[in-house]
């Protein structure tokens, strides 16, 4: 039986010790770091997503600002939204829920925010800076799968190294991330061939593909260590991309769905957050 990576416990330390510095940069430079949060639309996943994000900013002593947009916004209405808090000094950090709805153009409302307010790390500057090995705020999601295969102690140098999807968000700073971390690193996706052959092969699998239980037991070498990005809503409540209950006894370290990834991509959130409004006294 592998040893699980609890997310919940590792991002509830992260807070707390984020808590002790947030109080101090308020002591210090009077005013409270603020996290402004933007939803349009009622998509429900997303709801729940920013409920949870407003929660951890407050349990960690930010103020957060919340900004609930009509599912039929305009395009000019969500951009204005964006640009009044990007010209606002008390806004550390600006974070529009994605997805936007359909008919409303996501990068040209993105674009506006302020590289040094964009706490998800979303922007092709601080993307770019990612790819070049500068310091910048790194999205959240991948941002927090490292510190939780930094949290098991191995040495990841010289291994190999499968994320499987290609997102944006995920997939792509999940490579960069591990290549950092001087792995070799392999991005598997919807059109690879030998997906199966190639996850056999890895002693790290990131799984982002947003597909139930598809990381299979026969897909994983004995000893792995197995990080599941997924949240898929089934029929039987949230299922991760890995088949948790078969893959636990070949992997050497897996994360839960609930309980691992999730909670410390909001953890991180809070971090970028703090980074920003500490970048900010610096500059
Ligand atoms: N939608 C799904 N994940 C994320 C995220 O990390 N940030 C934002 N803004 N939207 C998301």
């Amino acid at each position: 039986m592998a040893n699980i990576i609890d997310g919940k416990a590792l991002s509830q330390k992260i807070k707390d010790d984020l808590k002790v510095k947030v109080d101090a940069f308020e002591q210090k430079y009077n005013r409270k770091i603020t996290l402004a949060v933007i939803l349009v639309g009622e998509n429900p996943a997303s709801q729940v997503y920013v409920k949870n994000k407003i929660k951890a900013t407050e349990y960690v002593g930010m103020k957060s600002l919340a900004f609930y947009l009509p599912e039929n916004s305009t395009q000019q209405e969500v951009e204005d939204a964006v640009r009044s808090l990007a010209a606002d000094d008390a806004v550390d950090g600006i974070l529009v829920q994605l997805p936007l709805p359909k008919h409303l153009n996501e990068n040209a409302v993105l674009d506006i925010i302020p590289a040094e307010k964009d706490v998800d790390g979303f922007l092709a500057e601080n993307v770019g800076k990612l790819t070049l090995g500068l310091p910048t705020t790194i999205a959240c999601t991948p941002f927090g799968v490292t510190k939780m295969l930094e949290s098991t102690g191995l040495n990841f140098s010289g291994k190999n190294a499968v994320v499987i999807g290609r997102s944006n968000i995920v997939g792509k700073p999940m490579a960069l991330l591990l290549l950092q971390m001087n792995c070799t690193v392999t991005v598997c996706h919807s059109k690879t061939t030998n997906l199966k052959e190639i996850c056999k092969q890895a002693d790290v699998v990131v799984a982002a593909i947003g597909r139930p239980k598809f990381v299979t037991a026969d897909m994983v070498k004995e000893g792995a260590v197995v990080i599941d990005v997924g949240i898929n809503r089934t029929e039987n409540g949230l299922v991760g991309d890995v088949d948790f209950d078969a893959v636990k006894d070949i992997a050497s370290y897996i994360t839960p769905v609930p309980g691992g990834v999730g909670p410390m991509t909001i953890a991180m959130l809070l971090e970028n957050t703090y980074l920003c409004a500490e970048r900010k006294i610096n500059v």
